[in-house]
């Protein structure tokens, strides 16, 4: 199977480093032809004054070139690898950005920033997953030791 479009999406996290890491890896198979690395900016919330909103926009739009910046070194120089930034509720932007331009596969983590919940998913990925028209590829976060190699974590989730 072979996946003209594929689109990966990045908060900066640890997770969607792993995510990019099995995109690269797709590339170097040649199951991948062209990956977008894609990061959203959250829309920001309009009571602050206008000048304050600019500022804040100006900081985020900056911060979205930073992690796409940091996803890219992953992958190194490729010209099959180009970035996007986009604005607005992150999971709605992807699966908009990705169906607009016919992805063929979305690769996500399953977690992202926001470490303190003991969730298996996060809001964005749980959401990208119920509403995307393609397939999705969620990766999940780097472990040492796999759940079936401890009986007490095995017992924990059956
Ligand atoms: N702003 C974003 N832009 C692009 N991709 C994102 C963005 N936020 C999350 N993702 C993608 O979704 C994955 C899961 O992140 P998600 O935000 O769902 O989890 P979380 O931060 O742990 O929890 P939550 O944000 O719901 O509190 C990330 O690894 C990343 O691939
Ligand atoms: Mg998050």
């Amino acid at each position: 199977m072979r996946y003209k479009k594929v689109l990966l999406a990045t908060d900066g996290s640890e997770t969607s480093f792993e995510a990019a890491k099995k995109a690269k890896i797709l590339l170097e198979q040649g199951a991948a032809e062209e990956i977008t690395i894609l990061t959203v900016v959250p829309s920001l919330d309009n009571h602050c004054d206008p000048t304050t909103i600019n500022m804040l926009k100006e900081q985020a739009a900056s911060l979205g070139h930073e992690v796409i910046q940091s996803t890219k070194e992953i992958f190194g120089e490729s010209d099959r690898v180009n970035a996007v930034v986009e604005f607005g509720p992150p999971a709605e932007a992807i699966c908009q950005y990705a169906a607009k331009n016919n992805y063929d596969l979305i690769v996500i983590g399953s977690r992202g920033l926001n470490t303190f919940s003991g969730l298996l998913l996060g809001s964005v990925s749980h959401r990208v997953i119920h509403y995307a028209h393609c397939p999705v590829l969620l990766v999940k976060p780097y472990r040492e030791v796999s759940y079936f190699d401890s009986p007490e974590m095995v017992s924990g989730i059956v």
